[in-house]
């Protein structure tokens, strides 16, 4: 056989080429947008790293909600900052879900954040036991159930439980089957690490945790542990999980591919959380790297490892990255 070297960049050498050759494509429609609204902020406020971000106020979320499906942005993930943080409530999200769904309806697509670490005075993901030294999953998990129900009867398309507490999915679908929301999609953060990259969150979310529990790493899952991610990955499924989670993105792309690769009856959604996003951010105000190149890049890479869903600080510019 005649010895011939391997011409691998002839399939390169256009963008006519290059773009009919494209294995892992991004759509807008695969984009998800994080909203936050919050009760004591008179003003949007501005996330540190997050540019054109903001924890809005009840009046000028609808705003934004409107500029953004004007730029092609569908599907969004709400995050409510209510005021009162003494007792557990979710009137303020819930009534937020009503006003949105009231005034846009089915134009758009309402994911709604459920946890607890924007509610409790404390900032952990669940109610603190008597002696307040662990998260108590038995008595956070009831009321975990109550606010998707709530949210989902409000109007949400979606409920997204952020918290990784033991047994929520199963409380959450059983509540949602029992008040007749068989349609009420779950999608759960089921990979969800204890990241360092969720800064700018805590300051949107108001949710950096304030006890002497320091920070999450009882609950959720510690980034050198693959087989926790699986585990808890399949656990939610079975529970009646309809999409799973990987949370943060870039730092866990083998993470994402080797779930969706063993669970392929699942769709992935993948969080582009925001210590990643603003990232890049920095290094384009550096002008170190072109930054709507660089978002189009890793949005790529979420494709490529199996994600369908990206939730991504970005979606509302998407228009201007995405051909
Ligand atoms: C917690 C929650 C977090 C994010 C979404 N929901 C972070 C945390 O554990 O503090 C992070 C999202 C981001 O960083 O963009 N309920």
């Amino acid at each position: 056989m005649a010895q011939h070297q391997m011409n691998l960049r002839r399939l390169r050498q256009s963008p006519h080429l290059r773009g009919m050759l494209k294995e892992s494509r991004v759509s807008r429609e695969n984009l998800m947008q994080p909203l936050f609204v919050g009760e004591s902020n008179p003003k949007p406020l501005e996330i540190p790293g997050l540019t054109g971000v903001y924890r809005d106020t009840p009046d000028s979320l609808l705003s934004q909600i409107e500029s953004d499906l004007e730029a092609g942005v569908r599907s969004f993930l709400l995050f409510g900052v209510p005021e009162k943080r003494d007792s557990i409530g979710f009137d303020f999200t819930r009534d937020q879900i009503s006003k949105i769904k009231k005034r846009f309806g089915s134009d758009l697509y309402l994911s709604v954040d459920v946890c607890l670490c924007s509610l409790t005075d404390h900032g952990h993901c669940g109610v603190l036991s008597a002696e307040g030294d662990h998260v108590d999953n038995g008595a956070t998990v009831p009321l975990l159930a109550k606010a998707a129900l709530e949210y989902a009867q409000a109007g949400a398309d979606c409920v997204a439980p952020s918290d990784m507490m033991d047994g929520r999915i199963k409380a959450i679908r059983a509540a949602l089957d029992g008040a007749g929301l068989d349609q009420t999609l779950l999608m759960s953060y089921s990979a969800k690490f204890h990241s360092k990259f969720y800064g700018p969150f805590r300051v949107a979310a108001d949710s950096a945790p304030k006890s002497k529990i320091k920070d999450r790493a009882t609950y959720q899952i510690d980034p050198s542990r693959f087989s926790d991610a699986l585990a808890c990955a399949k656990r939610d499924a079975l529970e009646g999980a309809d999409i799973l989670m990987v949370k943060p993105g870039m730092p866990y792309l083998d993470v994402l591919y080797r779930l969706s690769s063993e669970i392929p009856e699942v769709p992935f959604a993948v969080y582009e959380v925001s210590g990643e996003y603003a990232a890049l951010e920095f290094l384009a105000q550096q002008n170190l790297i072109s930054l709507p190149e660089a978002r189009l890049e890793a949005w790529t890479s979420f494709v490529r490892a199996g994600a369908k869903i990206i939730i991504t600080y970005g979606a509302r510019n998407a228009f201007r990255i995405l051909v």
